[in-house]
């Protein structure tokens, strides 16, 4: 079921695609509130139907809707439902906060310069999943995450910021986790006042480094 809010907003808009608990889409969310990010949120939408970020979204009176992967057949299938309901939100850049599906090339060039994407790591350290497990095997002695455009190769689009954080002795991957996550939101929002500063027209001269 949709829930919609009815507030119209002359800001730019975000769409923000999450599968889970959705404290980046929060801590977005919070900025978009108190007006350190010129944006306002159109859009808040799950793979998942039970992503817990959902629950949040809605509490805040954020419109939210679900295209639930496993009612379709190929990702394609489900990528062209996303398509769709993208294109009727509008939005200037859609965030991927904690969505995991990956995207098919084609779906990643309808909206090419478009998507962003938070990864817990030091790209291009550490692309997939288990990227803190993955930095304490290799003996990393710095952890962190990158916010970059997406591309259709996974996690390997421009990195648009980072943040840095030590790993310590002893670090397991959820005490690692845990220590960057804290770092992540206002990575993604210091991120997206980069690029909501960019004319979108100038996008595809614009050299994201
Ligand atoms: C974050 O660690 C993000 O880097 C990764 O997925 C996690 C999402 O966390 N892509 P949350 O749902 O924003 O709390």
């Amino acid at each position: 079921m949709v829930e919609t809010s009815s507030e119209p907003s002359p800001l730019p808009s975000l769409a923000v695609l999450i599968s889970g608990r959705g404290s980046n889409m929060m801590a977005i969310a919070a900025a978009c509130e108190r007006g350190e990010l010129p944006a306002h949120i159109g859009l808040v939408l799950s793979n998942r139907p039970d992503a817990k970020g959902l629950e949040h979204a809605q509490a805040k009176g954020l419109t939210t809707d679900v295209v639930d992967h496993k009612a379709f057949a190929s990702r394609e299938l489900f990528d062209q439902a996303l398509h769709d309901r993208l294109c009727k939100a509008q939005p200037r850049w859609i965030v991927l906060a904690g969505f995991m599906r990956i995207l098919t090339a084609e779906f990643v060039n309808q909206w090419e310069g478009k998507i962003l994407n938070i990864h817990p790591s030091l790209l291009p350290k550490h692309p997939g999943l288990d990227t803190h497990r993955k930095a304490i095997e290799s003996g990393d002695t710095e952890a962190g995450a990158s916010v970059h455009i997406v591309t259709p190769e996974l996690d390997a689009g421009p990195v648009i910021a980072q943040v840095r954080v030590p790993v310590l002795n002893g670090d397991t991957a959820d005490s690692l986790g845990e220590r960057v996550l804290a770092k992540e939101h206002q990575l993604f929002i210091d991120a997206l006042k980069i690029c909501l500063s960019r004319d979108p027209a100038d996008r595809e001269n614009v050299k994201f480094t």
